[in-house]
């Protein structure tokens, strides 16, 4: 299977989902919910329909695990995709989404495409041939120490069930870094780990669609990405740390007290 034609359908399905959500913001949304925080727009299935077809189009025998469908089982080659990442940020007009589409074959990650349709923002990494954001070679930050690193965070959907825990890991951190955002996308999250504009980032249970093509966009661009212990993440792993490397020691130091969180 040639990465080539694996690449312009990745490309592909992103560009048409990004101008589906791009003329779907400011019209009536459909907003319902999954779940007591939880929303899922008509926009989101529009989306991932129209990239389900894409890919299925070209590659008929391929499994598909997407957020908003029955996963599809084919192949040893799989993508997985978020049709609109930063679902809450849209139903509300807050323009920091993303669609994300990962590649795997055989269980490993071989391609990630994140499409920001606002900024225009197109990252793209490919295992062995580096990451880049509209084309152009990206690097994560020589940021070494928690003291002059802005980190980036997210809360997952069931944060009623244990906000304790989750604030007390934002606590460790608030007074010792230069600010944290919580940008609501994660692929985005892990993008922007990817070019340096975040030194590190951390969220608690996210779900194979938020993560798989930011997994690769962030090792392919020089960073590290492992779970509270250290070990490699995995794509089902609930512990999420991203870094420049350079702070992985120094953030996974700082976590140490949550590495049992979840298990
Ligand atoms: C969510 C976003 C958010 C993260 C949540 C995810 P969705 O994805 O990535 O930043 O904090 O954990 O579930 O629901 O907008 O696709
Ligand atoms: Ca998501
Ligand atoms: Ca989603």
């Amino acid at each position: 299977m040639k990465n080539v034609k694996i690449k312009s359908t990745l490309l592909e399905a992103l560009t048409k989902a990004g101008k589906i959500i791009r003329s779907s913001l400011g019209k009536d949304l459909k907003i319902t919910k999954k779940g007591r925080f939880n929303l899922v727009t008509e926009t989101d299935k529009a989306s991932e329909r129209a990239v389900v077809n894409i890919i299925s189009r070209h590659f008929p025998d391929h499994s598909i695990l997407a957020e908003e469908s029955p996963a599809v089982r084919g192949s040893g080659c799989r993508w997985i995709i978020d049709p609109i990442d930063g679902t809450t940020n849209f139903a509300h007009g807050f323009p920091v989404v993303s669609v994300s589409i990962g590649f795997e074959r055989d269980g490993r990650l071989e391609m990630g495409g994140v499409l920001d349709p606002f900024r225009k923002e197109l990252f793209f990494a490919e295992r062995g041939k580096g990451a880049t954001l509209n084309g152009k070679r990206i690097h994560v930050s020589k940021v070494k120490t928690l003291e002059n690193s802005l980190l980036a965070t997210g809360f997952p959907y069931d944060r009623n069930k244990n906000p304790e825990a989750y604030l007390a890991m934002l606590r460790v951190f608030l007074t010792r870094i230069q600010g944290i955002r919580r940008g609501g996308s994660a692929a985005i999250d892990l993008c922007y780990v990817a070019c340096g504009r975040f030194d590190g980032y951390y969220e608690m249970k996210l779900s194979p669609w938020d993560k798989a093509a930011g997994m690769i966009i962030v090792e392919e661009s020089g960073g590290r990405i492992t779970d509270f212990s250290g070990k490699p993440l995995t794509l089902t792993g609930l512990q999420n740390l991203a870094t420049n490397g350079l702070l992985h020691r120094e953030m996974l130091k700082a976590l140490a007290p949550f590495k049992n969180l979840g298990q």
